[in-house]
């Protein structure tokens, strides 16, 4: 074998909180597609290189199993017997697998009703306990937490700073296809977790000298869940892209840090403007992402409107997609903009139909 992918842990072991002695647990995570996004830069007239870190690619279906290996690795390392978190989705789906792999009970905490279906088949069939409860994912996080500290079961949440460690290698790969880290790097926020990580792999990157620059972080959180932008926690937050659903999230203070830090800022989008921006994703760069996902493009737009990257012409920008697409196919049918036509199985009626 020429060259095999051996999963974030030992591609950068070197940066990572383990030894030889943690075993590893990986599903073969990360080095997933930077791809660049001429199509869509062209559509919204950006004169900037766009590039989309394509996270839906990693085995679960999001960015959270770049965490994830570490985190169940370290957990068996130090003699855990179970691991909990609360989530909107993707983090059971991770967790769920990678406990799986590691033969370690995982038990996760789930709004009800509010998780896209892909995402809770994952955390059922890698035979996770699955708690639906009557109330949002804050909820959720506080009686998880509350249940790590009294119980013997490990918090796997990004409050588990091995989270923090294993996504920051986000940064990292970015910065090895690139060159150097992007001009600017947006990505959607909701407990705040991953745009801490990713500001934390750049600025080790730029103090080992790895990195000549560092980025201006832009952070996209939806309207009606954005309590960041609004300066309070939100009591009922409210938007279509259920992953990023959160009213009072725990990294709240790190992500504010790596907005001033690094110059950046941190807004709010719509979600008739998450649903046009992940559309046009799918439409014109043929990815497939999760509307969560999409929040950071359609905030780039959204900024673009505005005059924010004047004089940035022909600088980088690199966009976050944080999880695929099928993770909620039936939102996809709902909103695409072409349905299917039935027809009988005759030649000459299915070429009417096509118009040829
Ligand atoms: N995008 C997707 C697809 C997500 O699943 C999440 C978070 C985010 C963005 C936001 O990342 O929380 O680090 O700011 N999902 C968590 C979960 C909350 O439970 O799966 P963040």
């Amino acid at each position: 074998m020429r060259y095999r992918w051996r999963g974030v842990i030992e591609e950068y072991r070197a940066y990572l909180p383990v030894t030889e002695k943690t075993p590893v647990i990986t599903l073969l995570e990360g080095n997933t597609p930077l791809i660049e996004a001429r199509n869509l830069a062209e559509y919204i007239s950006l004169p900037l290189r766009l590039f989309l870190k394509y996270e839906g690619a990693n085995p679960t279906g999001s960015f959270k199993d770049r965490g994830m290996t570490v985190a169940i690795s370290k957990a068996l390392e130090e003699g855990a017997k179970a691991v909990i978190c609360a989530s909107t989705g993707n983090t059971s789906a991770s967790a769920a697998a990678y406990g799986a792999k590691a033969k370690l009970p995982v038990i996760v905490i789930i709004p009800e009703g509010a998780i896209a279906l892909g995402k809770l088949a994952q955390a059922l069939l890698h035979n996770a306990k699955v708690i639906a409860i009557e109330g949002n994912f804050d909820s959720a996080l506080r009686i998880v937490v509350e249940i790590s500290q009294r119980y013997p079961v490990t918090l796997v949440n990004s409050l588990n700073p091995y989270r923090i460690e294993g996504q920051k290698t986000a940064a990292f790969e970015i910065s090895d296809v690139l060159g150097d880290a992007p001009t600017f790097h947006a990505i959607p926020v909701g407990n705040a977790g991953n745009i801490t990580a990713y500001w934390k792999g750049y600025r080790e990157y730029y103090n080992l000298g790895i990195n000549k620059k560092l980025p201006k972080m832009l952070g996209f959180q939806a309207a009606g869940a954005a309590p960041i932008v609004e300066g309070h926690p939100i009591e009922n937050p409210q938007t279509i892209a259920t992953a990023i659903r959160i009213g009072n999230p725990a990294s709240w203070r790190y992500a504010v840090k790596a907005r001033d830090e690094s110059g950046g800022l941190i807004e709010k989008v719509t979600d008739e403007e998450i649903l046009e921006a992940y559309k046009l994703i799918s439409s014109l760069e043929g990815i497939f992402c999760e509307p969560a996902s999409a929040a950071c493009v359609a905030g780039v737009m959204k900024k673009h409107k505005e005059g924010y990257f004047k004089g940035y012409e022909g600088e980088t920008i690199v966009c976050t997609l944080t999880g695929h697409g099928l993770k909620d196919p039936q939102l996809a049918v709902n909103v695409a903009p072409t349905s299917f036509v039935t027809a009988p199985p005759d030649v000459q009626k299915v070429v009417k139909l096509i118009g040829l």
